[in-house]
């Protein structure tokens, strides 16, 4: 029998789609425990190892391309590290990945860290580089010209809430709480919209936009470019507009992302730039949040936890409670 190349559609794997979600299960039940412990790296590090084994578990052939650093600055889930157990043998996958995104919230027990992943065909992910993006985000249903990065936010507003119906000072943005983001708040509030300010954890604040329960229309304003790519990667499966450009604060900024590839470092990089082809978002929640509910430490090592996982190619969103033990089960 001769090997073939699968049909693109088949590389995601229906079942790895969902094994997905083991890998970010794992993490957030291993930096849980540190949650409000106030030890960021101890949170982190958890986290990490846990989602670098769990990743054994799956058959496939897998590289790292958004991760917890280079290869000389992470000892583990670097860029262009191989995970998976299948090496040179099951489907060709990137990942792009934040084993614990908000690692001050965990430490401070706050809202919205996540442990998170997006997957997608060989060479379908942005490889970004580590350096801040400038995001502006909606939901879905709404033409493509609404939004645009060129323009002020209150132009990106006025737009935004003629094409909605509803007033300007009726729009909510959410944007993280930072000095860099003192102008853009001024400007926000002088056209009377309400802000959404949050401490960290931006991956969660643009996928907000696409749930009408959060209230939040649009998201905007400066965060890393790797949480850009898996928020984009969301918002690929489920719907709505995400446009983002890297922000350089150097030279040697402007040269890693030369280094990775980019050429045109004004670029605005659109949801198909961030992430193409069939594509898969897998997240678990860490602390409770807009998206899903942190892991709980219940009664004799009993534990819970609230994940999504979607596919761009099918458009299907899955939640899924997890009961998990700590040892083995006294039913098994
Ligand atoms: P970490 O999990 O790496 O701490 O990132 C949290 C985060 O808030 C991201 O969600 C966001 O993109 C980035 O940090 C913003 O960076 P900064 O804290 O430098 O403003």
């Amino acid at each position: 029998m001769t090997s073939k190349t699968p049909p693109s559609s088949q590389v995601l794997d229906r079942v790895l789609v969902l094994e997905m979600v083991r890998v970010t299960e794992a993490a957030a039940i291993a930096a849980s425990s540190l949650i409000g412990r106030g030890d960021e790296k101890a949170a982190d590090h958890a986290a990490v190892e846990a989602m670098r084994e769990a990743f054994d578990e799956l058959y496939m052939d897998g590289t790292v391309v958004i991760g917890e650093g280079e290869r000389d600055e992470a000892p583990m889930l670097y860029i262009g590290e191989k995970v998976g157990g299948a090496p040179g043998g099951g489907p060709k996958i990137d990942i792009a990945l934040d084993p614990l995104e908000g690692t001050t919230i965990t430490a401070k027990a706050g809202p919205n860290a996540l442990a998170v992943l997006a997957a997608a065909e060989e060479g379908c992910l942005l490889n970004a580089p580590d350096v801040y993006m400038e995001k502006l985000a909606i939901g879905p249903g709404y033409e493509p010209d609404v939004i645009d990065l060129d323009k002020s936010p209150t132009e990106n507003v006025k737009s935004f809430a003629k094409a909605k119906g509803v007033a300007p000072n009726e729009v909510i943005v959410c944007v993280l709480d930072r000095p860099r983001h003192e102008a853009l708040i001024a400007e926000l509030r002088s056209i009377g919209c309400g802000i959404q300010l949050i401490p960290d954890g931006d991956v969660a604040g643009v996928i907000a936009v696409t749930d009408e329960d959060t209230t939040i229309d649009m998201y905007m304003g400066s965060g890393g470019a790797p949480e850009g790519v898996l928020a984009a990667a969301a918002l690929r499966c489920v719907g709505g507009q995400f446009q983002g450009r890297l922000l350089f604060r150097n030279d040697d900024e402007r040269a890693r992302a030369r280094k990775w590839g980019i050429e045109d470092l004004d670029k605005i990089y659109h949801l198909q730039d961030l992430a193409k082809g069939d594509c898969i978002f897998a997240a678990t929640g860490v602390t409770n949040g807009s998206l899903l509910q942190g892991v709980k430490h219940l009664k004799g090592g009993r534990m819970t936890t609230e994940s999504v996982v979607m596919r761009a190619s099918s458009g299907t969103v899955r939640w899924i409670q997890g009961e998990h033990r700590k040892g083995p089960s006294p039913f098994g």
